[in-house]
């Protein structure tokens, strides 16, 4: 008898978590933006548990998550808090939301979400945000294509160094792919000087060719560089494909703040949800003393989007590098990735990834 009660004592019986108890637990981890728990967002896969080792996936609604860390740390500690739990094993995927009906057969139909970058004025930066857009989705690991809709001045060949014509099999145009990115322009096939002259009818039909006759594959998120204004082809894109959603890209002068609020009032009429303002050129570092000069003011950006409601995405600043990677058919994303410029774009491509997460999440809860 006093035997028996010696091994009772020296072996306590050790409590087994169960899966149960690890969903529960991971049902108390929100994602902060869709203001859901990880479970019933479908973000769990796998889990299994072997005695006190717990191993699953996190699967996030975008591979450029913005609160990654966050949610990796929040989720291994709801998981690790369960009784019994001696060793967790998580891995991180992702499964991108999707803002389009990709079940309808069709040329678009392996695309998730198409973003387009716009802006009132002409030069503020368009194509420069559209490519370190577009790269840095990529670089995160997500299937990214690019669509330059600008009838006017097609340069993303050009930015992204594309310079051979694209494939043509039957019907369909093959995208060449530059820094793991699709790419297809109207300026593959206008090489010479000669101005095209454009009327409306032409534009739509050429911006509806680029979406509707380029074997896209599969894809995440499709970028689309817009011409300035809101002429056309912006009016054609808005009306043919439902939109994630549109970025807009602003200078900080005064000048400039009025004509992107005008693209701004476009796109909402349109019913396209805006994702936000970007301010390009907010501030120059003089590359030979380090000083910051406020060259074109400051702040414009974020007046706006505060004005109109909508979220601010981020500060690049003028940089030297960032026109000379452009002009190498390197975007500076790619180019110098450790970069403190590579960083802006990264974070604000991040936020954009984080936005159309958003606007899906909405839809698919319609
Ligand atoms: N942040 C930046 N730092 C340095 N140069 C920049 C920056 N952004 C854009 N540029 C340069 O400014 C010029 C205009 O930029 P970009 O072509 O991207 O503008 P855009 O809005 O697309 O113009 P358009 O209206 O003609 O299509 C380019 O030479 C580009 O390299
Ligand atoms: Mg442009």
């Amino acid at each position: 008898m006093k035997e028996l009660e010696f091994i009772t004592r020296r072996k306590p019986a050790t409590p087994v978590p169960t899966a149960d108890e690890v969903m529960k637990a991971l049902s108390s981890v929100k994602d902060p933006e869709l203001g859901r728990d990880v479970v019933s967002l479908h973000m769990i896969e796998g889990v299994s548990v072997k005695g006190g080792k717990v191993t699953f996936t996190l699967n996030l609604t975008t591979p450029a998550c913005p609160l990654r860390t966050r949610l990796e740390e929040a989720a291994k500690d709801a998981v690790k808090s369960v009784t019994g739990v001696t060793e967790v094993e998580m891995k991180t995927g992702s499964v991108v939301y999707a803002t389009r009906d990709t079940s309808q057969p069709g040329v678009l139909s392996g695309v998730k979400n198409i973003i387009a970058v716009a802006s009132g004025k002409g030069g503020v930066g368009k194509s420069t945000v559209s490519v370190n857009l577009a790269v840095s989705l990529a670089a995160s690991g997500a299937k990214v294509g690019i669509l330059d809709a600008d009838v006017y001045g097609p340069n993303i060949p050009h930015m992204m160094g594309v310079d051979t014509n694209p494939e043509v099999k039957g019907e369909l145009i093959i995208p060449p792919v530059a820094h793991s990115v699709k790419v297809a322009s109207l300026g593959f096939f206008y090489k010479d000087e000669t101005p095209v002259i454009w009327r409306g009818p032409l534009v739509a039909g050429a911006v509806k060719q680029l979406l509707t006759q380029v074997d896209w594959g599969e894809i995440d998120y499709l970028i689309c560089d817009l011409p300035p204004g809101t002429g056309d082809a912006s009016l054609t894109l808005a009306q043919t494909v439902p939109l994630a959603g549109i970025v807009i890209v602003t200078t900080p002068q005064e000048a400039a703040l009025s004509i992107a609020a005008k693209a701004l009032a476009m796109f909402r009429r349109l019913d396209v949800p805006i994702l936000g303002v970007v301010e390009n050129m907010s501030y120059f570092i003089c590359p030979h003393c380090g000083k910051r000069s406020d060259i074109f003011s400051n702040g414009g950006g974020r007046k706006i989007a505060s004005e109109q409601n909508v979220d601010f995405l981020g500060e690049i600043p003028l940089v030297t590098a960032v026109r000379e990677q452009s002009d190498a058919g390197v975007p500076i994303a790619v180019a110098m990735p450790g970069s403190p410029e590579a960083a802006i774009f990264r974070d604000f491509a991040f936020k954009v990834a984080g936005m159309v997460s958003i606007v899906a999440y909405a839809k698919m809860n319609k």
